[in-house]
């Protein structure tokens, strides 16, 4: 079962974890009002016809994180969920930029993540690191402002920040004007990852390898359309990060059943599978693996390759990948 192997979960946005009681509880605590009358009310509203129309919500409602102990609050439910589905290892991500425009600093965000991260290890075993996200819709001085932010703020604190990603609308919105933050960023030591080919063109992941040093692909489901790209990534071994439930959620595709995961998997791309957001979309990564399992009959050995994938995938360090590694059958 799904459970008794070690995934690492390598693409979860920590805001996207944000269950609609934990905005209830968080709002209360700060004594602030929230328009819906309870949780329920709110979560009536996770319908979405595309991404643009997701992200307004979810920005909208990460405006109850403020403080180290909001952060902490967030994780520590996402890492408690997170070991029941069997996850070992996790990269989150997190969007200093959408906090920082309201005053949290790049320091609260880091502390609070890593306070969790320090209790998930104690309690669960579960590893961890984090990947601050460059917003792509946004100008390209505030991301190098972030970046120098979560550099210092990761310094001074000793949070384990592990990479630079890209999130946010992708349509319009080509990773290349960010080619000089990434630069940085690795210069800085940081991995670097980027959403590409969710709802934006293949060129967009040729662009993110080749213009952003890109050591994994958020998504990167529309490969397919261009088979010298997909040649090229089954050759460098260049992992996509696959979503299911957020790519059906989120109107990718209408079923999960035309989601071209044998394909990936038949072309010999090292898939790995993820949650995204998992309190917008309908599961965690466990819901995720039942799913794909439901939709393609994956076989047990199929299922464990899928962890292997996710180890060998991950920037944990080599004898914990081996640890992992060790687990498997
Ligand atoms: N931010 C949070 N979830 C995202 C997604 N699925 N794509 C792009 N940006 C995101
Ligand atoms: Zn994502």
């Amino acid at each position: 079962m799904a459970a008794a192997l070690p995934f690492c979960e390598l693409h979860l946005h920590i805001e996207g974890t944000l269950e609609p009681p934990t905005i209830f509880a968080l709002a209360a605590e700060q004594g602030r009002a929230l328009p819906y009358a309870a949780p329920e009310e709110l979560a009536a509203r996770y319908e979405f016809a595309n991404l643009p129309s997701f992200l307004e919500l979810y920005y909208e409602n990460m405006g109850v994180l403020r403080s180290e102990h909001d952060f902490a609050v967030l994780a520590d439910a996402y890492f408690a969920r997170a070991h029941r589905a069997g996850v070992a290892h996790v990269e989150l991500f997190v969007d200093p930029q959408a906090h920082s425009e309201r005053g949290v600093t790049e320091r609260t965000v880091l502390r609070g993540l890593q306070r969790a991260i320090d209790d998930a290890g104690a309690r669960f075993g579960i590893s961890a690191g984090i990947i601050a996200c460059v917003l792509r819709d946004r100008p390209v001085d505030e991301a190098e402002r972030m970046l120098d932010a979560v550099l210092a703020a990761a310094g001074e604190t000793g949070a384990p920040l592990l990479g630079i990603g890209l999130d946010s609308a992708e349509l319009g919105f080509p990773p290349h004007r960010f080619a000089g933050v990434f630069d940085r960023a690795a210069e800085a030591g940081l991995h670097r990852v980027a959403h590409a080919g969710e709802e934006g063109p293949a060129d967009y992941v040729r662009e993110a390898l080749d213009t952003l040093g890109a050591e994994r692909i958020d998504h990167g489901i529309r490969v397919l359309e261009d088979p010298e790209l997909v040649a090229r990534l089954v050759r460098e071994r260049i992992p996509l990060t696959v979503c299911p439930l957020s790519n059906v959620r989120l109107r990718v595709v209408d079923r999960i059943e035309e989601l071209p995961f044998r394909e990936l998997l038949d072309a010999g791309l090292l898939v790995t599978v993820n949650s995204d957001d998992p309190a917008y979309f309908g599961g965690y990564l466990d819901d995720n693996l039942a799913a794909v399992q439901g939709a393609f009959g994956l076989a047990d050995d199929e299922l464990s390759r899928l962890a292997r994938n996710s180890v060998e995938a991950s920037f944990a360090p080599e004898a914990r990948k081996r640890e992992l590694l060790g687990r498997l059958p």
